[in-house]
């Protein structure tokens, strides 16, 4: 089984906090990237610095029509992707206290962008995936109902589907020679995880990719803490 590391690596939010880091860091190790973004504007100081091939795809995951078309439109033909980091998330401090006043817009947003769009964007990658891809998906400590506190229902539900899909999917994919993995990031100074969070989004953006060099050393469907190291039991 060989180790597809100069295909594409395809990044899902990677305009702001996580997902700007890894593609920054990646961005000037050479990569490929492929870097998907709403708001891809955001995207030009990645673009100015980068020494590799570097493709902005525009989509909004909340929408399942723009994930189907994303791959066939931005990657040239014959791509392949060798790591899909399912990264993008989306968030609302609403949930916190009254999520019965969450806009329905937002509902579905939480919905999409944290459970479904996980899955969603696997199919989608699948036909450009290859014997030693990585499929890396971000999930939270709330996914697990361990940390269910009566709080964030949406955000949980929706990073619980990602946890469950990535559990449930990888014993197929890794029939074909492709590994899924979980990674719970930590609690991180981003935008959604605000100025008092412990965590420096750079150092766990290194950390997922030592985690991703050595991907064979892998468990397909495990769960990591991304800054550990450490597996962490799914449920
Ligand atoms: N920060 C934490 O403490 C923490 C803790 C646990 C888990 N996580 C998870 O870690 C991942 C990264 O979080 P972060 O803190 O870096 O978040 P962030 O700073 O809020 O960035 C979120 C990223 O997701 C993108 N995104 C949101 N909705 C989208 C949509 N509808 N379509 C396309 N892209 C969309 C954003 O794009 P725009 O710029 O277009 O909005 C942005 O690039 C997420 O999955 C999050 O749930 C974070």
């Amino acid at each position: 089984m060989g180790e597809v590391i100069n295909d594409f690596t395809v990044i899902t939010g990677a305009t702001r906090g996580l997902g700007h880091e890894l593609a920054t860091q990646m961005a000037a190790e050479g990569l490929p990237l492929c870097l998907i973004g709403r708001s891809t504007a955001r995207l030009a100081p990645i673009l100015d610095t980068a020494s590799g091939q570097i493709i902005v795809a525009e989509a909004d995951l909340a929408r399942p029509q723009d994930i189907l078309e994303i791959f066939p439109r931005a990657l040239p033909k014959g791509a392949r992707i060798g790591c899909l980091i399912n990264n993008a998330g989306c968030f609302s401090e609403t949930e916190e206290t009254t999520f019965l006043q969450l806009h329905h817009d937002l509902q579905v947003e939480i919905s999409m962008v944290n459970g479904f769009a996980v899955a969603a964007l696997t199919h989608a990658a699948h036909p450009f995936l290859t014997t030693g891809s990585l499929i890396v998906n971000v999930l939270s400590d709330m996914a697990f109902p361990r940390h269910w506190e009566g709080t964030y229902p949406h955000y949980c539900a929706a990073k619980a589907y990602a946890l469950a899909f990535t559990v449930n999917a990888a014993p197929a994919l890794h029939r074909e020679g492709i590994r899924m993995i979980g990674v719970d990031p930590g609690w991180m100074r981003t935008d959604m995880g605000g100025p008092d969070a412990p965590d420096d989004p750079a150092e766990v953006a290194s950390a997922i990719r030592r985690m991703i060099s050595k991907r064979m050393e892998l468990t397909p469907g495990s769960i990591y803490h991304a800054l550990s190291g450490v597996k962490t039991a799914p449920i």
